[in-house]
């Protein structure tokens, strides 16, 4: 059987490397599954891709598209000629898409126009804000998905109000998978505490990249300045940045410093992410992969956004979801920084209960041989 695995930004790299390891594990005996992995080329600066493919063994991509950024119409419709082609020539038995950017909606579209069956990983997640690039990607790849392959029960009853039930099954979260696999590998081989002399939960984990905040002036400016304060009362920031925000942080703000305990530094590799959540005494993020993360590893959560998919993260008790109110942010940090004093947090027992036990890859697998 013929499967086309499509990725192309950073946490779909992510995501598929548990689904080589588990195609691997199911071709030992005798070859039942052929992956080709098309890289559509959403991301590209090394730091961006290469790295993943590199430190978490993920097989050199098959085909790559070479896309690169741009506006949403030019940056899918180029991927969807490319990816059509490619259907057309290679015929796959199966499409496998991940996530909710743009390459997840492009091999969506390409292979539900050739009547290619779909199975979507992560399928099932809303914000219930339209305004959001990722939540039209998901909707629409849900709909004309032929597998949908739920990571939490929020996940499955989103999709049975769709009156998608009849397609969707549950898998638990892959990035769980993802986060258990690595995470003892990350202390072993990541040096990034001593590379940055940061002292075990005694600084803070911040990204940011969505849309939302880095194309809206005053959301961003509300964030900058909420994260210089921190740091000047006394908490030390660690902020890998994404060459998106980084790009409008220049043009927006040219004239803005960063605090000296705003460390502000490239991109990081997956196993350094890991060793910094892991250690930090709270993060600031508005990334969806970095709120599972948080939940998975125990650190407080703090989501500078006004709504979140992961709402089991804020149920268990490890994510308050702020947007960028400065007033908001500072009292969530004070709040995780008194918590913290006095008490261990542990999320485990819940991260489990909603994102399953680490097996996501092999139930994924079994359920599209099942098909
Ligand atoms: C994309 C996804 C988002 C996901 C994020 C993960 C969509 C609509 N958005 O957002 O859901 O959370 O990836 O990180 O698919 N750039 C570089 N180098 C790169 C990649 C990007 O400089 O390797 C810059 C370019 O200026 C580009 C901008 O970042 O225009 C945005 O990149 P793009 O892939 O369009 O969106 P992301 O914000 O990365
Ligand atoms: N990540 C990383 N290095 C970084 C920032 C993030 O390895 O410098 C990882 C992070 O640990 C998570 C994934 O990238 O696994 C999340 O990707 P991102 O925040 O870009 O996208 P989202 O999850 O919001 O779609």
């Amino acid at each position: 059987m013929k499967l086309f695995s499509i990725v192309g930004a950073r946490p779909q790299f992510i995501k598929i490397a548990p689904i080589c390891r588990a195609i691997a594990s199911q071709n030992e005996d005798s070859q039942v599954l052929d992956d080709v992995i098309i890289h559509t080329g959403q991301h590209y600066d090394p730091s961006m891709s290469d790295i993943f493919f590199d430190e978490l063994n993920i097989p050199k991509a098959d085909f790559h598209l070479g896309v690169g950024s741009g506006a949403h119409g030019a940056q899918t419709g180029l991927m969807l000629q490319k990816l059509e082609e490619l259907m057309l020539s290679q015929k796959p038995d199966m499409v496998v898409i991940y996530g909710d950017t743009n390459s997840t909606v492009a091999g969506a579209l390409a292979a539900a126009k050739l009547h290619i069956p779909i199975a979507h990983i992560e399928a099932g997640l809303r914000s219930f804000n339209r305004k959001m690039p990722e939540e039209v990607n998901r909707i629409v790849a849900d709909h004309i998905s032929d597998m949908l392959l739920a990571p939490t029960p929020t996940a499955i009853s989103n999709l049975k109000k769709e009156n998608l039930a009849e397609r969707t099954i549950y898998s638990g979260d892959i990035m769980h998978d993802a986060v258990i696999y690595n995470c003892k590998l990350a202390e072993e081989k990541s040096s990034i505490l001593k590379d940055l002399s940061l002292a075990k939960k005694d600084y803070a984990i911040v990204t940011i990249h969505r849309a939302e905040n880095t194309d809206d002036t005053e959301r961003l400016e509300s964030i900058l300045t909420s994260l210089n304060e921190i740091a000047e009362d006394g908490l030390q920031l660690v902020f890998p940045i994404h060459p998106r925000t980084k790009k409008t942080i220049s043009a927006q703000f040219p004239d803005w410093k960063p605090s000296a305990k705003l460390n502000m530094i490239e991109p990081v590799g997956y196993l350094d992410m890991l060793q910094l959540v892991g250690n930090a005494r709270v993060a600031l993020t508005d990334s969806g992969g970095l709120q599972k993360e948080t939940f998975f590893l125990n650190c407080p959560c703090i989501t500078l956004r006004d709504e979140t998919e992961w709402v089991e993260t804020v149920d268990g008790g490890g994510n308050i979801v702020t947007g960028v109110n400065k007033d908001k942010i500072i009292e969530a940090v004070t709040y995780w920084i008194n918590k913290t004093e006095k008490e261990d947090v542990d999320f485990t027992a819940q991260a489990s209960k909603a994102f399953g036990e680490g097996n996501s890859a092999d139930r994924i697998i079994q359920a599209i041989l099942d098909y």
